[in-house]
């Protein structure tokens, strides 16, 4: 999604922006610009495109002012275009906006804007924003942070805002609501930026603002307000994760990285949670006694985060006996959902920031729940909302494929079913304790799958140039291929369809044709035979079958062509190992396609729009 930078301080701005830009473009863009106060007053620069077509038009025109905003734009309102990016300007030119998030009244604010004569030259909701700021500016007592503060109170929607006024170029004014926005603080300089990533090469000390927060900052000082314009007085956060771990670190890219990273991310979620033989999950508030008293559990997310909730409700079933209610928080939201305040409520969120799951938790709110997050970013919107957080610990997540988020994201719904089946007497303690036994492996069996993955790069090598690929399984293993076969969709473009494996006939088995290749995730014993019988079903029609499954099994030899094996573990824990081959055949097919699987056409890392 849009990206923010802003620098205020002794260097050339542009430099300081084009870096911090760069360390955003994994949330995905399509255009990108810098403003720059110079000589008395603002210069625009921006392009559609890369940041590179940027970074030629500055080499043409270069500017030297110490004082900027840059962004990089993934388009919500018109199509990417030179116009479209930001910053914007208002009329007279003296004011210069970013924005990330959607002003959605947008349209009648800029009706009335027209009227008074304002000419737009983008189809965007931020240049209404924009006009608007100068409008109430100019009939104000020249206070710009009180005329930025009477302007988002005008606006519905989300934004986080940098804005640079020439009238004041001795700073830069930020402001946020329901979209991330952090200031940097540097020595004699400061910064503000949508994500950590961009200020890290120069500062691990930032300022984490809250909804509804509005910063000054100077080159030498920050201060920060609330909506009354009254001093906030922040505690620091310190960035505790190097610049390295949110870098490729000699990896072609970052999801390859990612995917190595998993079985060192795995045990940075576990090991915190297990104490003397039992997992302790009340840092997030799952305490025995609160346990107890569930009763039924909901949970909501989106993409690979609900794909990870659904191998979340069947082990909570299988294990504890308790239903489980998922779904996809787009819908969720709009479903008036019937819930009820004993409800244990769940949002998956990576980045903490995805706006449907945000606001699905904000109705779980609303209707009395309590929210548990399973999140991986510190601070982040959905983490500071819910009422409890279990993070992931997964490290920071570059690539816009999401891979060590769900495998830990699973974990973590493993830990809760476990400890919620022994809580509630579902099972003894002694097959707790086997559990508990196996699940600490797990960490190790990820590491060895990652050992040699030559053949899953010459089974890509063979498969890459198909045109669709179906995905079979049964429990567990049907939850597992629905990420499967997102993973591989969304890198590799290739079509593909996760099914249940008993489904098939039911339609979908009219698309096997001779060639076409099925990948049946073969993990769950107690439904194997009924798996085997819908994997002869496609042999017949002619496909090639591509089992993941146990490499001691010889099963899946006698009856598929093609297999990528994973270590034996418990079937409960399957889905966490069988995932790794996946991504790494989606990676690889993806490689071989000619595409970079760190920027999916269309996609961003985050998804802060609705
Ligand atoms: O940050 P979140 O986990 O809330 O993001 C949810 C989805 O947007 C995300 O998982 C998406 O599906 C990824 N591209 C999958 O790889």
């Amino acid at each position: 999604m849009c990206g923010i930078v802003g620098y205020i301080g002794p260097e050339r701005a542009t430099d300081i922006l084009m870096e911090g830009l760069t360390r955003l473009e994994y949330r995905g863009y399509d255009s990108a610009g810098v403003a720059v106060y110079e000589n008395g007053k603002i210069q625009v620069i921006k392009a559609r495109g890369r940041l590179d077509c940027l970074r030629s038009k500055l080499e043409g025109q270069p500017l030297y002012g110490h004082v900027g905003i840059g962004h990089t734009r993934w388009a919500t309102h018109g199509e990417p275009s030179d116009e479209n990016s930001h910053p914007h300007l208002s009329q007279s030119g003296r004011i210069a906006v970013v924005h990330n998030g959607i002003i959605e009244n947008y349209a009648p604010l800029r009706e009335k804007l027209m009227r008074k004569g304002y000419e737009f030259v983008s189809e965007t909701d931020t240049e209404v924003f924009a006009h608007l700021l100068e409008d109430t500016f100019s009939r104000g007592n020249g206070d710009i942070l009180k005329a930025v503060r009477d302007t988002v109170l005008k606006l519905e929607g989300a934004y986080a805002l940098g804005v640079l006024c020439s009238r004041f170029p001795d700073r830069i004014i930020a402001a946020r609501k329901d979209s991330p926005l952090i200031v940097g603080l540097g020595e004699g300089c400061n910064y503000i930026a949508s994500d950590i990533p961009a200020v890290l090469p120069y500062t691990r000390r930032v300022y984490l603002l809250e909804e509804g927060e509005m910063a000054q900052v100077f080159a030498d000082h920050v201060e920060i307000y609330d909506m009354d314009l009254q001093r906030v007085d922040k505690e620091v956060y310190e960035v505790t994760w190097s610049v390295d771990a949110a870098e490729r670190g000699g990896y072609a890219h970052f999801m390859l990285k990612e995917i190595y990273d998993q079985a060192r991310a795995m045990r940075d979620t576990i090991s915190p949670r297990v104490k003397e033989g039992r997992f302790n999950l009340a840092e997030a508030g799952l305490t025995d006694e609160m346990l107890e008293k569930v009763r039924r559990v909901v949970i909501t997310a989106c993409g690979t985060a609900s794909y990870a909730g659904q191998v979340g409700r069947s082990l909570i079933e299988k294990l504890c006996r308790v239903p489980v209610e998922i779904d996809v928080a787009s819908e969720f939201r709009y479903r008036d959902p019937i819930l009820s305040p004993e409800d244990l409520f769940i949002v998956v969120s990576q980045s903490g920031e995805t706006a449907d799951t945000l606001a699905a938790l904000r109705l779980a709110k609303a209707r009395g729940c309590k929210v548990l997050a399973i999140t991986n970013v510190v601070g982040s919107t959905i983490a500071r909302e819910a009422d409890n957080v279990l993070y992931t610990w997964a490290g920071p997540e570059i690539a816009v494929a999401s891979t060590k988020a769900y495998t830990t994201q699973v974990l973590c719904f493993m830990m809760i079913a476990l400890q919620l089946a022994l809580v509630k007497g579902r099972i003894t303690q002694e097959k707790y304790d086997e559990y508990m036994k196996e699940f600490l492996t797990l960490p190790d069996k990820a590491e060895k799958i990652l050992e040699d993955v030559t053949p899953i790069q010459k089974l890509a090598a063979r498969f890459f140039s198909q045109e669709d690929i179906f995905f079979i399984g049964r429990g567990l293993d049907n939850a597992l291929c629905m990420e499967a076969s997102l993973k591989l969709k969304e890198i590799s473009y290739i079509h593909s369809e996760a099914m249940p494996a008993g489904e098939l006939k039911h339609g979908t088995i009219a698309l096997i044709e001779p060639g076409r290749l099925v990948v049946a995730m073969c993990t769950q014993t107690a439904t194997m035979d009924k798996l085997f019988s819908n994997i002869r079903e496609v042999l017949t029609r002619g496909a090639v079958v591509l089992a993941v499954g146990y490499e001691d099994s010889t099963r899946e030899d006698e009856a598929t062509s093609y297999r990528m094996a994973i270590p034996r573990t418990d079937d409960l824990f399957a889905p966490v190992l069988a995932v790794i081959p996946a991504q790494l055949f989606a990676y690889y097919c993806a490689i071989q396609r000619g595409y970079d699987p760190d920027k999916p056409r269309n996609l961003a890392k985050s998804v802060t729009v609705e």
